[in-house]
């Protein structure tokens, strides 16, 4: 199997997992690790969500320097990006809060410099990635949900897993 093929296999064993999760309960002690050693300049991320929680940590792709860390922070999506020429951070729409518990899709499309964040299929925001490097890095995991306790320098100290996703 090719490494994309690999990490799209984790994407939707990923999507998947995170389907089941959120149908039943996730806690915010709970995580789900999955093993990816991918670089690539081209990586697409699908997830949906429902939750009334403001804050948590809904996807993390980490690795030594690089990461791709998805957030929901106070009601928006934030993700924090950096390929290892500098951190970007994306948000979804102001004014528009996800924490309604209603159903959203988000899809993260990133090719080589280019990252765009669309939410509902509607709404998207985009920003162009810093200096020369445009491969993610994600050497030690895929996390959904929970970092697991993950040390990273680039991580938030008050990182908190996704309190809870009501079913
Ligand atoms: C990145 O975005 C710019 C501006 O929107 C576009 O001109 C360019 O073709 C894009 N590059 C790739 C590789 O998608």
């Amino acid at each position: 199997m090719s490494k994309k093929k690999l990490w799209l296999h984790g994407l939707l064993w990923w999507s998947l997992l995170f389907e089941l999760a959120s149908g039943a309960s996730f806690y915010g002690d709970g995580f789900v690790q999955l093993k990816a050693t991918e670089s690539s300049d081209h990586n697409t991320l699908r997830i949906r969500f429902r939750t009334s929680s403001t804050n948590g940590l809904l996807f993390l792709a980490a690795g030594q320097t690089d990461y791709f860390l998805l957030e929901l922070h106070a009601g928006r999506l934030q993700l924090k990006l950096d390929l290892g020429s500098g951190e970007q951070v994306l948000h979804s729409e102001r004014g528009t809060q996800l924490n309604d518990l209603a159903w959203h899709s988000v899809e993260i499309r990133h090719v080589q410099h280019n990252v765009t964040l669309t939410v509902d299929k509607n709404s998207h925001t985009s920003v162009k990635m810093p200096g020369s490097h445009q491969d993610l890095n994600i050497l030690d995991g895929l996390y959904v949900g929970g970092s697991g306790g993950l040390d990273k320098l680039y991580l938030p100290r008050n990182l908190i897993g996704f309190p809870r996703l009501h079913g």
